[in-house]
């Protein structure tokens, strides 16, 4: 009998994981305890003999490089803010949304010489941003509802996610430019690569070949 090699995949815990089961499902590999999970964070498949594990978006990435985990499934939003070593290999198509710089409807954020501040839980990714337009400006790090910020006075603007837009809608704000388009994608550790090339290569096909199936549908 040929020994397959253990895999051990992370998801990122939330909107992401839903459609990740939902595609590894379709691709015949067999995740569905995850539906019912309750509090567990780990997951065996022993058909194919992977495990899969939950965990938050930037901690995927930290499994992935130190090797801990072969495969991530995360946010393209998560890989543009932390420098991390790995091979992106998938778009998945799905947990579409983008980024975009934000901020009350009735200000004018390009008017005035004043040093702007902006707010922000990708300060990476807003810096990189403001850094290729020339222009300098204050970067504040906030852990989340980042469309308060204006609101209170703490920015002149916000650098986030955007989904439906509701969130800005319902706060008053409104796009003043869109920096990049998000979705989730698939990473392997640098050394699962080549040591478990096999392994991971059969996973990468059979979800590739659902995203083909899904946008084929789509057109
Ligand atoms: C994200 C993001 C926006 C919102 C955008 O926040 O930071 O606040 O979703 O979605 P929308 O365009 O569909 O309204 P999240 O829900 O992750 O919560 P947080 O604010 O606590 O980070």
């Amino acid at each position: 009998m040929v020994n397959i090699k253990k895999i051990r995949i992370a998801l990122t815990k939330g909107r992401i994981e839903k459609e990740a089961v939902n595609i590894f499902q379709k691709a015949h590999i067999d995740c569905s305890e995850i539906m019912n999970k309750g509090r567990k964070l780990i997951f065996h498949n022993y058909k194919d003999n992977i495990d899969f594990v939950l965990v938050k978006a930037p901690d995927v990435l930290t499994y992935v490089e130190h090797g801990v985990v072969d495969i991530g499934i995360v946010g393209k939003d998560t890989l543009l803010e932390q420098n991390k070593n790995f091979y992106e290999v998938l778009d998945l198509g799905f947990g579409c949304c983008k980024f975009s710089l934000a901020g009350p409807r009735n200000s004018n954020f390009y008017s005035g010489y004043n040093r702007k501040k902006i707010a922000t839980k990708y300060p990476n990714v807003a810096r990189d941003y403001f850094r290729k337009l020339g222009q300098d400006v204050e970067i504040i790090k906030i852990e989340g509802s980042v469309e308060l910020a204006p609101i209170l006075g703490l920015a002149d603007a916000i650098v986030d996610i955007v989904e439906t837009g509701n969130t800005l809608k319902e706060n008053g704000l409104v796009i003043y430019q869109d920096i990049c388009n998000i979705s989730a994608r698939m990473v392997v550790n640098v050394a699962s690569m080549k040591m478990k090339k096999s392994e991971i290569q059969t996973i990468i096909d059979k979800v590739q070949m659902q995203i083909t199936a899904r946008e084929k549908a789509l057109s």
